[in-house]
Protein backbone atom coordinates (compact mmCIF):
# COMPACT_ATOMS: atom_id res chain seq x y z
CA UNK A 1 0.00 0.00 0.00
CA UNK A 2 2.59 2.59 1.04
CA UNK A 3 5.12 2.05 -2.31
CA UNK A 4 1.30 2.50 -4.39
CA UNK A 5 1.01 5.54 -2.37
CA UNK A 6 4.60 6.91 -3.10
CA UNK A 7 4.32 6.49 -6.41
CA UNK A 8 1.86 9.90 -6.50
CA UNK A 9 2.55 11.41 -3.49
CA UNK A 10 5.89 10.39 -2.19
CA UNK A 11 5.08 12.10 1.64
CA UNK A 12 2.02 10.51 2.28
CA UNK A 13 1.83 7.84 4.94
CA UNK A 14 -0.05 4.86 5.46
CA UNK A 15 0.04 3.49 8.63
CA UNK A 16 -1.41 0.92 11.07
CA UNK A 17 -2.03 0.80 14.82
CA UNK A 18 0.28 -2.07 16.19
CA UNK A 19 1.53 -3.50 19.72
CA UNK A 20 4.56 -4.65 20.42
CA UNK A 21 4.38 -8.14 20.63
CA UNK A 22 3.45 -9.57 17.50
CA UNK A 23 5.47 -7.45 15.89
CA UNK A 24 8.63 -8.17 17.12
CA UNK A 25 7.21 -12.15 17.59
CA UNK A 26 5.52 -12.83 14.75
CA UNK A 27 7.45 -12.83 11.49
CA UNK A 28 4.68 -13.57 9.47
CA UNK A 29 2.69 -10.66 10.74
CA UNK A 30 6.00 -8.61 10.74
CA UNK A 31 5.96 -9.12 7.24
CA UNK A 32 2.17 -8.13 6.33
CA UNK A 33 2.79 -5.04 8.39
CA UNK A 34 5.95 -4.28 6.39
CA UNK A 35 4.80 -4.95 3.05
CA UNK A 36 2.26 -2.63 3.33
CA UNK A 37 2.88 -0.17 5.98
CA UNK A 38 4.81 3.18 6.02
CA UNK A 39 3.75 4.18 9.54
CA UNK A 40 3.09 3.13 12.91
CA UNK A 41 1.19 4.28 15.96
CA UNK A 42 1.91 2.39 19.08
CA UNK A 43 -1.99 1.20 20.00
CA UNK A 44 -1.53 1.91 23.33
CA UNK A 45 2.25 1.72 24.43
CA UNK A 46 2.48 5.83 24.80
CA UNK A 47 -0.27 6.36 26.33
CA UNK A 48 0.34 8.16 30.13
CA UNK A 49 -1.19 4.93 32.19
CA UNK A 50 1.94 2.80 30.09
CA UNK A 51 4.44 5.44 30.36
CA UNK A 52 3.97 6.73 34.02
CA UNK A 53 2.17 4.47 36.42
CA UNK A 54 3.49 6.22 39.60
CA UNK A 55 4.22 10.12 39.65
CA UNK A 56 7.84 10.67 38.69
CA UNK A 57 7.95 6.95 37.67
CA UNK A 58 8.44 6.25 34.00
CA UNK A 59 8.68 2.54 32.17
CA UNK A 60 9.52 3.89 28.88
CA UNK A 61 10.63 0.21 27.86
CA UNK A 62 8.16 -0.95 25.23
CA UNK A 63 7.49 2.40 23.60
CA UNK A 64 11.39 2.43 23.21
CA UNK A 65 11.56 -1.34 21.49
CA UNK A 66 8.98 -0.34 19.39
CA UNK A 67 10.61 2.80 18.36
CA UNK A 68 13.50 0.26 17.83
CA UNK A 69 11.64 -1.79 15.72
CA UNK A 70 9.75 1.07 13.62
CA UNK A 71 13.44 2.42 12.84
CA UNK A 72 14.82 -0.85 11.99
CA UNK A 73 12.26 -1.03 9.16
CA UNK A 74 11.84 2.42 7.82
CA UNK A 75 8.42 3.20 9.80
CA UNK A 76 7.43 6.60 10.47
CA UNK A 77 6.09 7.05 14.24
CA UNK A 78 2.73 8.76 15.36
CA UNK A 79 2.80 9.21 18.78
CA UNK A 80 -0.10 8.38 20.89
CA UNK A 81 -1.22 10.19 22.87
CA UNK A 82 -0.19 13.17 25.94
CA UNK A 83 -3.96 14.22 27.39
CA UNK A 84 -6.43 11.57 26.81
CA UNK A 85 -9.02 11.37 29.85
CA UNK A 86 -9.35 7.43 29.32
CA UNK A 87 -6.03 6.24 29.40
CA UNK A 88 -4.55 8.21 32.48
CA UNK A 89 -3.05 6.59 35.44
CA UNK A 90 -4.80 6.86 38.67
CA UNK A 91 -1.73 9.39 40.29
CA UNK A 92 -2.62 11.71 37.43
CA UNK A 93 -6.51 11.23 37.96
CA UNK A 94 -6.37 12.47 41.25
CA UNK A 95 -3.98 15.74 41.43
CA UNK A 96 -5.85 17.59 43.67
CA UNK A 97 -7.21 20.69 42.21
CA UNK A 98 -9.81 22.16 44.59
CA UNK A 99 -7.57 25.62 45.42
CA UNK A 100 -5.44 27.72 43.66
CA UNK A 101 -2.12 26.24 45.60
CA UNK A 102 -3.27 22.74 44.94
CA UNK A 103 -3.99 23.36 41.01
CA UNK A 104 -0.26 25.26 40.44
CA UNK A 105 1.33 22.06 41.91
CA UNK A 106 -0.79 20.07 40.12
CA UNK A 107 -0.07 22.17 37.07
CA UNK A 108 3.63 21.72 37.81
CA UNK A 109 3.38 17.59 37.88
CA UNK A 110 1.35 17.76 34.45
CA UNK A 111 3.85 19.66 32.56
CA UNK A 112 6.42 17.65 33.99
CA UNK A 113 5.21 15.04 32.59
CA UNK A 114 4.53 16.29 28.99
CA UNK A 115 7.93 17.75 29.45
CA UNK A 116 9.39 14.31 30.42
CA UNK A 117 7.88 12.26 28.08
CA UNK A 118 8.46 14.88 24.69
CA UNK A 119 11.97 15.33 25.52
CA UNK A 120 12.38 11.44 25.57
CA UNK A 121 11.09 10.61 22.42
CA UNK A 122 12.73 14.13 20.56
CA UNK A 123 13.76 13.41 17.43
CA UNK A 124 12.02 9.96 16.67
CA UNK A 125 8.07 10.59 16.21
CA UNK A 126 6.81 12.79 12.76
CA UNK A 127 3.56 13.57 15.04
CA UNK A 128 2.01 13.20 18.11
CA UNK A 129 -1.55 13.15 19.23
CA UNK A 130 -1.29 16.22 22.10
CA UNK A 131 -5.10 15.51 22.76
CA UNK A 132 -7.03 12.67 22.35
CA UNK A 133 -10.88 12.86 22.41
CA UNK A 134 -10.99 15.90 24.21
CA UNK A 135 -15.11 16.15 24.02
CA UNK A 136 -17.71 14.51 26.25
CA UNK A 137 -18.41 10.98 25.18
CA UNK A 138 -21.39 10.35 22.92
CA UNK A 139 -21.09 13.00 20.19
CA UNK A 140 -20.54 16.16 22.58
CA UNK A 141 -19.58 19.31 21.89
CA UNK A 142 -18.31 20.36 25.41
CA UNK A 143 -14.70 19.44 26.65
CA UNK A 144 -14.40 16.72 29.10
CA UNK A 145 -13.42 18.12 32.44
CA UNK A 146 -10.70 15.79 33.16
CA UNK A 147 -7.80 17.10 35.57
CA UNK A 148 -6.04 18.63 32.23
CA UNK A 149 -9.35 21.00 32.90
CA UNK A 150 -9.76 21.26 36.12
CA UNK A 151 -6.03 22.35 36.23
CA UNK A 152 -5.58 24.38 33.39
CA UNK A 153 -9.50 25.19 32.75
CA UNK A 154 -10.47 25.48 28.90
CA UNK A 155 -7.24 26.78 27.68
CA UNK A 156 -5.03 23.41 28.94
CA UNK A 157 -5.12 22.40 24.46
CA UNK A 158 -2.76 25.19 24.48
CA UNK A 159 -1.05 24.61 27.45
CA UNK A 160 0.19 21.19 26.28
CA UNK A 161 0.45 22.58 23.10
CA UNK A 162 3.07 25.00 24.10
CA UNK A 163 4.69 22.71 25.96
CA UNK A 164 5.35 19.78 23.64
CA UNK A 165 6.51 22.67 21.18
CA UNK A 166 9.01 23.55 23.80
CA UNK A 167 10.70 19.98 24.49
CA UNK A 168 10.48 19.04 20.83
CA UNK A 169 9.72 21.75 18.13
CA UNK A 170 9.60 19.46 15.31
CA UNK A 171 7.07 17.18 16.00
CA UNK A 172 3.31 18.14 14.29
CA UNK A 173 0.95 18.18 16.71
CA UNK A 174 -2.55 17.01 16.19
CA UNK A 175 -5.79 17.46 18.30
CA UNK A 176 -7.73 13.66 17.95
CA UNK A 177 -11.03 12.78 17.93
CA UNK A 178 -13.58 10.35 17.30
CA UNK A 179 -17.27 10.72 15.68
CA UNK A 180 -16.23 14.34 14.30
CA UNK A 181 -15.71 12.69 10.23
CA UNK A 182 -18.41 13.97 8.57
CA UNK A 183 -20.05 17.56 9.12
CA UNK A 184 -21.91 18.54 12.20
CA UNK A 185 -21.41 19.75 15.86
CA UNK A 186 -18.90 17.38 17.15
CA UNK A 187 -16.87 18.41 13.73
CA UNK A 188 -18.08 21.99 14.45
CA UNK A 189 -16.21 21.98 17.22
CA UNK A 190 -12.96 20.42 16.94
CA UNK A 191 -12.27 22.74 13.95
CA UNK A 192 -12.90 25.72 16.58
CA UNK A 193 -10.86 24.27 18.99
CA UNK A 194 -7.83 23.70 16.90
CA UNK A 195 -8.24 26.89 15.86
CA UNK A 196 -8.69 28.69 19.44
CA UNK A 197 -5.98 26.60 20.57
CA UNK A 198 -3.06 27.99 18.11
CA UNK A 199 -5.14 31.31 18.66
CA UNK A 200 -3.68 30.98 22.36
CA UNK A 201 -0.33 30.03 21.43
CA UNK A 202 -0.42 26.39 20.57
CA UNK A 203 1.13 25.00 17.74
CA UNK A 204 -1.58 22.73 15.89
CA UNK A 205 -0.87 21.50 12.61
CA UNK A 206 -3.94 19.08 12.11
CA UNK A 207 -6.91 17.17 13.72
CA UNK A 208 -7.13 13.43 13.92
CA UNK A 209 -10.49 12.28 12.74
CA UNK A 210 -10.63 8.65 13.68
CA UNK A 211 -12.74 7.28 11.52
CA UNK A 212 -14.12 3.89 13.57
CA UNK A 213 -17.07 2.84 11.70
CA UNK A 214 -18.95 0.34 14.06
CA UNK A 215 -21.85 -0.17 12.09
CA UNK A 216 -22.16 0.18 8.47
CA UNK A 217 -25.41 0.98 8.42
CA UNK A 218 -26.03 4.17 10.91
CA UNK A 219 -22.29 5.61 10.47
CA UNK A 220 -20.11 4.76 7.33
CA UNK A 221 -18.44 7.75 6.19
CA UNK A 222 -19.80 8.76 2.83
CA UNK A 223 -17.25 9.93 0.66
CA UNK A 224 -19.09 13.49 -0.35
CA UNK A 225 -19.03 14.13 3.07
CA UNK A 226 -15.59 13.53 4.26
CA UNK A 227 -14.85 15.60 0.89
CA UNK A 228 -16.71 18.58 2.15
CA UNK A 229 -14.69 18.03 5.72
CA UNK A 230 -11.42 17.96 4.13
CA UNK A 231 -12.10 20.87 2.57
CA UNK A 232 -13.33 22.92 5.28
CA UNK A 233 -9.89 22.09 7.28
CA UNK A 234 -8.04 22.71 4.36
CA UNK A 235 -9.83 26.21 4.18
CA UNK A 236 -8.93 26.87 8.08
CA UNK A 237 -5.47 25.72 7.49
CA UNK A 238 -5.24 22.89 8.79
CA UNK A 239 -3.95 19.36 8.14
CA UNK A 240 -6.39 16.20 8.50
CA UNK A 241 -5.04 12.35 9.50
CA UNK A 242 -7.33 9.63 9.05
CA UNK A 243 -6.42 8.31 12.26
CA UNK A 244 -7.73 5.12 13.45
CA UNK A 245 -9.88 3.82 10.35
CA UNK A 246 -11.71 0.53 10.71
CA UNK A 247 -14.75 -0.99 9.65
CA UNK A 248 -17.26 -3.59 11.05
CA UNK A 249 -18.08 -6.05 8.27
CA UNK A 250 -21.80 -7.16 9.25
CA UNK A 251 -23.69 -5.53 5.68
CA UNK A 252 -20.60 -7.69 4.30
CA UNK A 253 -17.38 -8.06 3.32
CA UNK A 254 -17.84 -6.15 -0.33
CA UNK A 255 -19.63 -3.12 1.59
CA UNK A 256 -16.99 -3.16 4.45
CA UNK A 257 -13.76 -3.43 1.52
CA UNK A 258 -15.37 -0.36 -0.43
CA UNK A 259 -15.82 1.76 3.36
CA UNK A 260 -12.26 1.02 3.60
CA UNK A 261 -11.58 1.92 -0.06
CA UNK A 262 -13.52 5.17 -0.33
CA UNK A 263 -11.87 6.21 2.98
CA UNK A 264 -8.27 5.86 1.71
CA UNK A 265 -8.71 7.31 -1.48
CA UNK A 266 -10.78 10.19 -0.94
CA UNK A 267 -8.02 10.98 1.99
CA UNK A 268 -5.56 10.36 -0.80
CA UNK A 269 -7.03 12.83 -3.20
CA UNK A 270 -7.33 15.72 -0.74
CA UNK A 271 -3.85 17.57 -0.15
CA UNK A 272 -5.05 18.27 3.46
CA UNK A 273 -4.95 15.00 4.01
CA UNK A 274 -1.35 14.08 5.29
CA UNK A 275 -1.90 10.68 6.11
CA UNK A 276 -4.31 7.06 6.41
CA UNK A 277 -4.05 5.18 9.51
CA UNK A 278 -6.33 2.05 10.09
CA UNK A 279 -6.69 0.81 14.03
CA UNK A 280 -5.40 -2.90 13.42
CA UNK A 281 -4.30 -4.98 10.55
CA UNK A 282 -5.15 -8.43 11.14
CA UNK A 283 -8.18 -10.07 12.97
CA UNK A 284 -5.61 -12.19 15.15
CA UNK A 285 -4.51 -9.38 17.20
CA UNK A 286 -7.22 -7.00 17.12
CA UNK A 287 -8.63 -4.69 19.62
CA UNK A 288 -12.26 -5.20 19.38
CA UNK A 289 -13.13 -7.53 22.74
CA UNK A 290 -16.57 -8.35 24.01
CA UNK A 291 -18.08 -7.58 27.36
CA UNK A 292 -15.92 -10.35 28.56
CA UNK A 293 -12.58 -9.79 27.87
CA UNK A 294 -13.23 -12.60 24.60
CA UNK A 295 -11.45 -11.36 21.11
CA UNK A 296 -14.28 -11.11 18.38
CA UNK A 297 -12.92 -12.99 15.55
CA UNK A 298 -15.91 -11.68 13.16
CA UNK A 299 -14.06 -8.29 12.60
CA UNK A 300 -12.48 -7.94 9.91
CA UNK A 301 -9.55 -5.81 9.31
CA UNK A 302 -7.01 -5.75 6.56
CA UNK A 303 -5.87 -9.01 7.25
CA UNK A 304 -7.48 -12.13 8.80
CA UNK A 305 -5.81 -15.63 9.69
CA UNK A 306 -2.30 -13.85 8.01
CA UNK A 307 -4.26 -13.28 4.51
CA UNK A 308 -4.98 -10.00 2.76
CA UNK A 309 -9.20 -9.48 2.73
CA UNK A 310 -11.43 -8.13 0.15
CA UNK A 311 -10.46 -4.54 2.35
CA UNK A 312 -6.64 -4.43 1.06
CA UNK A 313 -7.53 -5.38 -2.20
CA UNK A 314 -10.05 -2.65 -2.58
CA UNK A 315 -7.75 -0.05 -0.80
CA UNK A 316 -4.51 -1.48 -3.37
CA UNK A 317 -6.59 -0.40 -6.66
CA UNK A 318 -8.19 2.87 -4.60
C1 LIG B 1 -7.80 1.24 22.25
C2 LIG B 1 -6.83 0.09 22.02
O1 LIG B 1 -6.91 -0.32 20.69
C3 LIG B 1 -7.15 -1.05 22.97
O2 LIG B 1 -6.15 -2.05 22.88
C4 LIG B 1 -7.25 -0.55 24.41
O3 LIG B 1 -7.66 -1.60 25.24
C5 LIG B 1 -8.22 0.61 24.51
O4 LIG B 1 -7.83 1.63 23.59
N1 LIG B 1 -9.72 5.55 20.26
C6 LIG B 1 -8.40 5.79 20.59
C7 LIG B 1 -7.51 4.66 20.93
O5 LIG B 1 -7.92 6.94 20.49
O6 LIG B 1 -6.53 5.01 21.88
C8 LIG B 1 -8.28 3.44 21.40
O7 LIG B 1 -7.38 2.36 21.48
C9 LIG B 1 -9.40 3.12 20.44
C10 LIG B 1 -10.37 4.27 20.34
Amino acid sequence: LQALAARTRPEFLIGAAVALGPLASDLDYAREFVGNFGALTPENAMKPQFLSPRQGVYTFEEADALLDVAESKQLAVHGHTIAFSEAMPSWMQELPSGSEAEREESAEALIDYVTTVVTHFRGRLASLDVVNEPFDVDQGTGLQQNIWYRVFGPDYPAVVSRAVHEADPDVAQFINENGADVPGPRQDALLELALETNARGGHIEGVGLQGHVYDLGTDAIPVEALTETLTRFDDAGLRVRISENDVTDEEGTRVQAEQYAAVLSTCFRSPACVSYTTWGVDNRYNWWVDDDGELQQGHDFVFEDGKPTPALEAMRRA
